[in-house]
Parts: structure tokens; sequence; C-alpha cells
């Protein structure tokens, strides 16, 4: 979207005047210092926190037992490894869901504790009067519709959803409902590409998405998916670009390999004493040795 080399932050406005200019937003999901440091170094766009840490990072089964606390730990790593990006935290099951106030407090400490730019909750119309009441405490917020994780249990699985005329309706006005609220963004997941690109075409802000087909203003993936380092599951949308996994076995075991045999560390790889006092110690230490 825009030059990494010139430092020029990702703004909401600027991803607004991507849609309307047809450039694609790119975003990843990012859950700590090192890699938040190359991704928006190489120039994507927007840095979600997301909730899957809980299952690619934390070892959970699904995102739902993830806490507002690891959130905003991640959170933090990530805002101090970007220089550009959009940094958007993810807001955790249950942390929006009771209460009005603790919701708002959430938020916001997404924004004020970790340094994030905006926050991302999933649910369509029921969440609307959220979004308004976070948008009027200048908290933007980016929506999240379609197989939403956090629904798992009620879904039963990971489905894709919008798959009849009827859910596709509900969809849509989801979409609509979600952006009259205010939300400067709007992530499609598990849906048909033909409904995705209804919905890009009836919104007018960007749309995100994950196994929603090409048509989307924009796609992001998980960075754990993409490199090949979450062996449980590869759902089909996945565009696999590396077998970290792989290189990673590859290179612990030549490691092992090199700590067995002795061959490393090296002599370049190891400090060295002075001549003198080499000698010194040499006198001291193996005479004494030798003596024993
Ligand atoms: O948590 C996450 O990684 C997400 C993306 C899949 C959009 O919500």
């Amino acid at each position: 979207m825009t030059d990494p080399q010139t430092l020029e932050r990702v703004t909401i406005p600027r991803l607004r005047k991507s849609k309307a200019d047809g450039e694609k937003i790119v975003m990843l999901t990012a859950y700590d210092y090192p890699s938040a440091r190359v991704l928006d170094a190489v120039g994507v766009d927007i840095l979600l926190v997301g909730d899957s840490l809980a299952m690619v990072v934390l070892g959970h089964e699904n995102t739902l037992s993830v806490t507002m606390d690891e959130m905003i730990h991640h959170t933090k790593a990530v805002c101090r490894g970007r220089k550009r990006a959009l940094v958007v935290g993810d807001m955790p099951y249950l942390s929006y869901h009771i209460d009005r106030r603790e919701s708002l407090t959430n938020a916001g400490r997404f924004i004020k504790e970790a340094g994030a730019d905006a926050v991302k909750l999933e649910g369509g119309r029921k969440r609307c009067d959220l979004i308004k009441a976070l948008i009027d405490c200048e908290i933007p917020v980016m929506g999240h519709i379609g197989l939403t994780p956090q629904s798992v249990n009620a879904l039963g699985g990971f489905k894709v959803q919008g798959k009849t005329a009827r859910a596709a309706d509900e969809l849509v006005k989801d979409a609509l409902a979600v952006q009259e609220a205010g939300a400067f963004s709007l992530v499609l997941e598990g849906i048909p590409d033909e409904l995705a690109e209804i919905i890009t075409g009836e919104v007018s802000i960007p749309t995100i998405g994950i196994g929603a087909g090409p048509a989307c203003d924009g796609q992001v993936l998980v960075f754990h998916d993409m490199l090949g380092l979450y062996e449980s599951y590869v759902p089909k949308f996945v565009r696999r670009y590396e077998d970290l996994h792989g290189k990673i076995t590859a290179a612990v075991s030549r490691y092992i390999d090199d700590v067995r045999e002795g061959s490393f560390p090296s002599q370049s790889e190891s400090y060295h004493a002075s001549s003198k006092t080499r000698e010194k110690l040499e006198r001291k230490y193996h005479q004494r040795q030798e003596s024993q």
C-alpha cells in the first residue's frame, strides 16, 4: 500500500483511501516483537494481535481461553516492534460481552496501556451499540463477521457461514449495521467468495478477508499458518509460503549434532584469555592437576 521505506504511518483514513483507489490492504497476525519488526519493515499494512494467540502461540484448543492480560502483554510487544503499520488488538472472549463499562475499560487498555491503534471484536448487529459506545470513546473498531471463532461452540465447529441465501442476507445486514455503527473496517471470515464480493460492494469501509475469496479489499492470514509453524490444523484457505517447522527442525537437528560431537563452539566462537594470563593459569592449574 505504502512504501515501507518512507515510514509513512498507516492510518484509518489511509485505509479508506486504499479501498477507494482499489489498492489491496495486507494484514497479518503478529504476537511478538521480532515478528512485528519484520512484518512492519517489509510493508504489512495492519498487524492484528489476534486472539488466535490462544491456539498458535499458547497451545489452546480454541480461542476462548486467552485472557485480557495475555492479549495486552503481546500487544505491547507488537507495538514496540512496529514503526508504520496500524496495530489492532483483538478483544478476547468475554472481555466485551458482559458489562458495557467493563467492555469500554478493556478496549481502552489496548489503546492506553498497550499502544494499539484500534480494537477488533466479533459479531454483527448485536454488537452495534457497543461499537457506537467505543467510537464515542475515540476507540476505532474493526468488525468481524461470518465464521467468528469465539462462537465455535454455538456454531458447532469452525464451519463456513452464509451458505444459504437467507444466511447470506443476514450477513449483509450485519455488515451494513457494523458500518453504520461506525466501524472503520470489517473482517469477513469463512464465507463463500460470492457473498464476500457482495458485502465488499455494499459497504464503503474496507473488507479484509480470511477464507472469503479474492474480492475483499484486503486479506489477512495467521502468521503461523502461512509460514508452516502451526501443524495441528491447516484450513483450505491457507497458502503456505514457507515450511518453518521443517526448517527449524533441520537447523536444531544440526545444532544437536554439533554439540554432541563437540564441534560447537569452535575456537572462533569462544572467548580467549591473553597469552600472559594463559601462561599464569596454565602454570597454576595444569601443574596442580598433573600432581593430583
Ligand atoms: O485472531 C485472529 O487471528 C483473527 C483473524 C483470523 C482475523 O481474528
